[in-house]
């Protein structure tokens, strides 16, 4: 049986709510299938730390983490203690960077039972992955202030694009896509970003070369959000900066129903540091405490990071177990028009793995 290490660090508001219930549904998967085995070592980094301490995590935090395979994480941020730029950096941008996670995969499906906001989408019309360079571009954390407080007041903020970093992530997304339909499409807003993003462009046409069987368009961020919307079923799989990645992904996870249900992964893919694992939403400051957390992205990132480690069937038990949950509709969270507590999601889609085998 295979032993994993999981750092988990449950974060901030819901983070605290659903990871509980991730690491269940982890813990059944393994009684189930018999194939693996999780200890978990939990580090209660964060806001709350960030108030007694100074910090969102110790200052040796990496080398705290480095030894582990992998790293289960809820969310960040508490808006009205801390300013969300330092519990953002401090934290997760921190891990995602430090451990080179230049990967960001989020996957959007629309499970069966779900209504999307968007009329006459059934199970399956929207299921694209969306690949997110992760550790430079829009969120690279260069740039400063001069005159500080006074009326001429300048911030800097810049957009870092290198070759080696557009190249790594653009050619994982071919990869990616030639598992999937052969067909990528690549984001970016090159009309008025002429520098970095014609880059991106370049590396684009030149990486296609090596991937003839993948058919490619390109298309311009705003163009590429509202065809999200209109037509979110010719997507498959799109590869984009840091920032438009985020801005996409979160209109994938609410076409998708609620972002409550989507996963999203932070992939290291040479495995030379642990990957990180974490839901694309934050931590819905406005439903703490209420137990109505939809504890399913959480739950199907838990699968996401089975799958990185190996166990793919493991990782399909438990997506197999959400869909049957959400196809049947008795237990549904409040996003998603439900009335089901955070518990009772977990205790079903744990019922429906047990009875898979
Ligand atoms: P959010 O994702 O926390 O919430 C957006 C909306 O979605 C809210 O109405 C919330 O109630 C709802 N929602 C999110 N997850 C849900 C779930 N599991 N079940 C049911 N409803 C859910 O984004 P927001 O409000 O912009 O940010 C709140 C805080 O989270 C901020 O401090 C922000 O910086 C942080 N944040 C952290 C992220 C992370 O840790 N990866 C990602 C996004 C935001
Ligand atoms: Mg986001």
């Amino acid at each position: 049986m295979k032993e994993y290490n999981i750092a988990v660090i449950p974060g901030d508001g819901i983070g605290q709510e659903v990871t509980p219930e991730g690491v269940r549904v982890l813990n059944a998967a393994s009684e189930v299938t018999g194939e693996f085995m999780m200890r978990y070592e939990y580090f209660p980094w964060g806001c709350d730390y960030y108030l007694q301490h100074g910090s969102m995590m110790p200052e040796d935090g990496l080398d705290i983490l480095r030894p582990f395979d992998a790293v289960y994480f809820g969310a960040v941020g508490l808006p009205k203690q801390v300013p969300d730029h330092v519990s953002l950096h401090g934290l997760l941008i921190k891990i995602r960077l430090g451990f080179d996670q230049y990967v960001c995969a989020r996957p959007s499906l629309l499970l069966p039972g779900i209504k999307s906001p968007l009329g006459g989408k059934k199970y399956g019309d929207i299921d694209f992955v969306i690949v997110r360079e992760n550790t430079e571009g829009e969120y690279s954390g260069a740039g400063g202030k001069c005159h500080p407080g006074l009326g001429c007041e300048l911030a800097l903020e810049t957009s870092v694009f290198t070759r080696v970093g557009v190249e790594r992530i653009i050619r994982y997304a071919f990869q990616l896509a030639q598992t999937r339909k052969k067909h990528l499409i690549c984001v970016t807003k090159s009309n008025a970003q002429r520098y970095t993003l014609t880059l991106w462009d370049e590396c684009f046409e030149r990486i296609a070369e090596d991937f003839p069987e993948v058919a490619t368009e390109r298309m311009l961020v705003d163009a590429m959000a509202a065809r999200l919307i209109l037509r979110p079923e010719s997507v498959d799989v799109a590869v984009a900066s840091n920032m438009f990645g985020d801005i996409l992904t979160d209109i994938g996870g609410a076409i998708s129903g609620s972002l409550g249900i989507s996963p999203s992964v932070n992939i290291n893919p040479e495995r030379q540091f642990p990957s990180m694992f974490e839901p694309v939403h934050g931590s819905a400051p406005d439903i703490i405490g209420k137990g109505i957390a939809d504890p399913i992205a959480m739950i199907w990132t838990g699968g996401l990071m089975l799958d990185f480690l190996g166990h793919k069937d493991a990782a399909a038990l438990i997506l197999e177990a959400i869909k049957k949950v959400t196809g049947e509709g008795r237990c549904l969270g409040k996003d998603l028009g439900g009335s089901a507590k955070t518990t009772e999601i977990t205790d079903a889609i744990i019922a429906k793995i047990r009875e898979a085998r």
